[in-house]
């Protein structure tokens, strides 16, 4: 069995500390997303708010990862590498920030229009963001994973996307990882049961076409297989005795 780690009142302030500082700078971040900004320059600006907020950036040095952030661009799913690519009107962008506050991890992402988009495209983000709200819905102690899995596989597959099944959202605390492992699908009433004081980062990941990844010859990009558009939503999440609580919110 996983190991599960239930965090005590005084770490729980640590993170909702540290969600409430991530939540805003990737407000901030989304903010600068324009056409003809690279990728690169939104990396900068998070690691600024960042340090400026004497947070570490987690994500540098993870598993040598060397960026603050991961930008995934339209077929890109996950862990772009931010670069000198500029972004294009119509453009879907995925941003997906993390920090460490007092020894304390936070995660968050959002996938966000470059100006104005298709309508597949829009309808796409529309979509993803609804799946993670229903599955935060679900994120509710004596509730089961499998409720929190089923509740977005279901809003993807009733559009006619699927959901990726080869990465997973995770606990996160100590490290920006740990157990469990959240899939973006599965069967209601199955897996862990959720406990106060757990905290998971839940993120679905939303293809227009098949479920099918790849990851490109830079280690990390992750895109589609039939390069279609995908989408990627994240908060970190408490469990508490009242019911889910989103770390991570956006401030506007
Ligand atoms: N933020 C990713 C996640 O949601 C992990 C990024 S790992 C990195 O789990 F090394 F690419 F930063
Ligand atoms: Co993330
Ligand atoms: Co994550």
């Amino acid at each position: 069995m996983a190991k599960i780690k239930i965090k005590s009142a005084e770490e729980i302030e640590i993170m909702k500390e540290a969600g409430l500082i991530l939540g805003e700078i990737l407000s901030q971040v989304a903010h600068a997303v324009k056409p003809g900004v690279t990728t690169e320059d939104l990396d900068s600006l998070a690691e600024k708010l960042i340090l400026q907020k004497e947070c570490q950036p987690v994500f540098k040095g993870y598993r040598g990862y060397k960026h603050a952030t991961c930008i995934s661009v339209n077929e890109e799913v996950v862990h772009g590498i931010p670069g000198q690519r500029s972004l294009k009107e119509g453009d879907i962008i995925g941003l997906d920030i993390g920090l460490k506050l007092k020894g304390f991890c936070s995660d968050t992402a959002m996938t966000v229009a470059v100006g104005k988009v298709s309508k597949k495209a829009a309808k796409l983000l529309r979509i993803g963001k609804a799946a993670l709200k229903a599955g935060i819905k679900q994120a509710r102690a004596g509730n089961h994973l499998g409720d929190v899995s089923a509740a977005i596989e279901k809003i993807a597959e009733d559009n006619g996307y699927s959901v990726v099944r080869d990465l997973y959202g995770h606990g996160i605390g100590r490290d920006l990882h740990e157990d469990p492992l959240i899939p973006n699908f599965g069967f209601k009433g199955e897996g862990l049961e959720l406990k106060p004081g757990m905290v998971l980062a839940i993120e679905p990941m939303l293809n227009i076409g098949g479920s099918k990844i790849e990851t490109l010859s830079d280690g990390w990009t992750v895109v589609t297989a039939d390069r279609e558009l995908s989408c990627h939503f994240e908060h970190s999440v408490l469990v508490s005795e009242e019911g889910p609580e989103i770390l991570t919110k956006r401030v506007n």
